[in-house]
């Protein structure tokens, strides 16, 4: 039988669209880790994706033109203008929904931090309206794959269309889409994936809306989340807001009669093309220099601030390293028009200033800092050459860039990659040195250990690394999430 056909749903288009000067639109490839793993998918797949544009103006009858100079190794890759399905929201409401409800809101208490937490009733209302924007275009695009379905014939037509919604902006689309398959008798599968961490019960309790929330999240037939905690958290919710039947060996909801599976699956990376990209890009720092490296998303989750209050005490306590080594933080600018995100890069501009002037020489200075993306080729050398990748979220749903860094390192001679526990991917990457990124002086240490490490133990710990990266890549991610899907097609399970 054919492949089913994907129909991926999230708030950002992998790539996002910006008009020049001249009126013309150009595609850039969009940060984060959401783009960086789906969008290969989607492209291997032929599958279609359904998302924002990132332009407050743009008209949905406009073509979507390719890159003027597309990036070949850019995650969107060889995605068709075809296969993007963009539409457009009213600015006002997208900024009440994007900025207020998701970035406000959501995106502080799903990372445990409920103090930066907005709670306001317009918000929510621009939330579910946009949620319904995005299941009614959804829908023109589950039609549309069922119209080309009805030309094939019968006994070669391909299993129902998957309907795959992503991530904390989308919770509410699910029921909307199901209502409309269900009167239009289309047949569809729908699974959902956070790739946020899923809060305790005692943390998205304070949500007023919650109920809302978990309910548009059981709309689908699959939920997924990194890691097993979150997994249970959901689970726990469920039960104690709800009131639905749970089962935690088994790992389902039972809600209005109906059975929903619940699923850990560790996003991978697309490991085999950054191992690739690293071996052939030129390199990029003196050999000389040790050097230290963070990459992040400008984001007060990902623990920047406390990341170079450590720096700072490590360059105090070990003035060894004075002139021998570097920290080069990239901070790709994130959420500009949000409040807390101004003030991370005011405060991050100055402890740069501050650290930088305490301790630079003539010829040294301890911190590079670019605020700015990088692109594909310098990211992997990045990766390469450093000699620690320093990944000290505070929280984090699990945290690609440890990956990445992983996969580019040398067998011969690799670095270290030292890593938060808070970070869904802390628990899985083991042979990482772990640090609690609230205990500057610990971090100061562990630093410190990693630049002296021996060769043989620094071999030992990211050979193990490199192994689960290659198995558990995003490939593998994807397989597991469209077998959870098939197993929706075996009577037995299939939700009613
Ligand atoms: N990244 C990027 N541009 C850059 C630097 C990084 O697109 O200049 C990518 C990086 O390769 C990674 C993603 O952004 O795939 C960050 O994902 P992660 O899971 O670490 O954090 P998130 O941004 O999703 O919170
Ligand atoms: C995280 C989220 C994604 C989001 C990305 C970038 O990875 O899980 O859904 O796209 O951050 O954030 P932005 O607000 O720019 O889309």
């Amino acid at each position: 039988r054919a492949a089913a056909s994907l129909i991926v749903v999230s708030n950002r288009l992998p790539f996002v669209l910006k008009r020049e000067e001249d009126g013309t639109l150009t595609r850039k490839a969009s940060a984060g880790g959401l783009v960086t793993a789906v969008a290969p998918v989607v492209v291997d797949n032929h599958g279609i994706w359904v998302g924002w544009t990132g332009l407050d103006d743009f008209d949905e009858e406009t073509e979507v033109i390719p890159e003027s100079s597309p990036d070949d190794k850019a995650p969107t890759a060889g995605l068709r203008p075809d296969q993007a399905i963009p539409l457009s929201v009213n600015p006002k409401l997208f900024d009440e929904y994007y900025n207020g409800c998701c970035n406000e809101t959501y995106w502080p208490l799903f990372h445990s931090m409920p103090d930066r937490a907005v709670f306001n009733r317009d918000h929510w209302k621009a939330y579910q309206d946009v949620n319904d924007i995005f299941a009614q275009k959804t829908l023109e695009a589950v039609r549309s794959v069922h119209e080309k379905r009805m030309a094939i014939p019968d006994c070669s037509r391909p299993d129902p269309p998957i309907v795959w919604i992503h991530d904390y902006h989308l919770m509410l689309a699910a029921n909307a889409i199901r209502d409309g398959c269900n009167d239009e008798g289309l047949q569809v599968r729908m699974g959902f994936f956070l790739h946020i961490p899923f809060p305790s019960f005692d943390i998205i309790r304070i949500f007023p809306w919650v109920d809302e929330i978990l309910m548009g999240m059981l709309g689908c037939d699959l939920v997924g989340f990194h890691i097993g905690d979150y997994c249970l958290n959901f689970l726990d919710c469920c039960q104690r807001c709800l009131g639905c039947r749970t089962d935690k060996n088994k790992m389902f909801v039972e809600h209005c009669g109906r059975r929903v599976m619940v699923r850990a699956l560790p996003i991978g990376i697309p490991y085999h093309k950054f191992e690739s990209l690293s071996r052939i890009a030129p390199r990029v720092f003196p050999s000389d220099m040790k050097i230290i490296l963070g990459v992040d998303r400008l984001d007060y989750t990902k623990g920047l601030v406390a990341r170079l209050k450590s720096l700072e005490r490590m360059f105090k306590k070990y003035p060894k390293w004075i002139g021998k080594a570097i920290f080069i933080q990239v901070a790709v600018p994130s959420r500009v028009d949000v409040a807390e995100y101004k003030e991370l890069k005011e405060t991050i501009d100055r402890l740069v200033g501050h650290i930088n002037g305490e301790f630079s020489t003539p010829s040294w200075s301890p911190i590079r800092y670019i605020f700015g993306s990088v692109n594909q080729d310098q990211l992997v050398a990045f990766y390469r050459d450093a000699n620690v990748g320093l990944i000290t979220p505070l929280r984090d749903g699990m945290n690609l860039v440890a990956k990445e860094f992983v996969a580019c390192q040398s067998e011969s001679d690799p670095g270290v990659l030292i890593l938060s526990p808070f970070a869904g991917a802390g628990g899985l990457m083991q042979e990482a040195l772990q640090v609690n990124p609230y205990e500057t002086d610990n971090v100061a240490d562990v630093v410190d250990r990693a630049l002296e490490m021996s060769l043989d133990e620094r071999k030992l710990r990211m050979n193990q690394l490199k192994k689960r990266e290659k198995r558990m890549d995003v490939d593998a991610w994807v397989r597991s999430f469209l077998s959870g899907m098939d197993s929706l097609l075996v009577p037995s399970v299939r939700p009613n």
